[in-house]
């Protein structure tokens, strides 16, 4: 996909806040930590554009990126951070909730893993929320930088959130591995021919 343009536009904590024009966006959810906003950076090519931090907690809000002024890109919170006070938690899965089930733009799903852990109960019901909201779905596998071939190989076989998940983008933010497969995907999913 050729980046002509990728601004942030804006960052919203509920649905009064979203960009009101038609274009149609795709979402990333994950762990807090997993390399969401990174991926971002990397598939846009640009830095600092979402900002990351080795310390989890640190998207806080809904966050829409334009990309080529034809689509968005939605960042959200990472959930299951430990040190996050329980009643924070629980205000980013209500806001979260609210942007899955009640946006019409949204128009596909990136649940972003990290290979070198198994998956929750957390994903598991997360995989299976997205699948009854009738959304495509695709996930990726991030920071594959970090594991050898074999592994990856033999992770890719034990990390499955489902029967019917298909085979995920690997990528890293890195190595820039799975960047153009990730921007096929983004391309199918908002046919916009961007
Ligand atoms: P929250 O905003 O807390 O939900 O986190 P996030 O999922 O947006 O993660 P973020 O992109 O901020 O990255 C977290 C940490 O992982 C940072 O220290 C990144 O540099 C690192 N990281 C992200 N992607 C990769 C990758 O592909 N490979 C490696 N080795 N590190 C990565
Ligand atoms: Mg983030």
């Amino acid at each position: 996909m050729k980046i002509i343009s990728a601004e942030f536009i804006l960052s919203a904590y509920k649905s009064s806040h979203y960009p009101n024009d038609d274009l149609p966006e795709v979402v990333l959810i994950g762990r807090s930590n997993v390399g969401k906003s990174s991926l971002i950076n990397s598939l846009v090519n640009r830095k600092g554009l979402a900002k990351t931090s080795s310390a989890p907690g640190k998207t806080r809000s809904i966050n829409f990126y334009r990309i080529n002024n034809a689509f968005y890109i939605v960042d959200l919170p990472g959930f299951g951070y430990a040190n996050c006070p329980k009643k924070v938690q629980q205000g980013w899965e209500k806001m979260i909730a609210e942007y899955l089930e009640c946006r019409p733009n949204l128009k596909g799903v990136f649940i972003i893993l990290d290979p070198r852990r198994d998956a929750t109960e957390v994903e598991h019901s997360l995989y299976a929320w997205i699948e009854r909201l009738s959304l495509p779905v695709a996930t990726v596998f991030t920071k594959t930088d970090k594991l050898s071939r074999s592994e990856l190989a033999r992770r890719t076989t034990a990390v499955k959130l489902s029967l019917s998940m298909e085979k995920p983008v690997l990528f890293s933010s890195i190595t820039g591995i799975g960047v153009p497969e990730l921007g096929k995907r983004i391309r199918e999913m908002t046919a916009s021919g961007a």
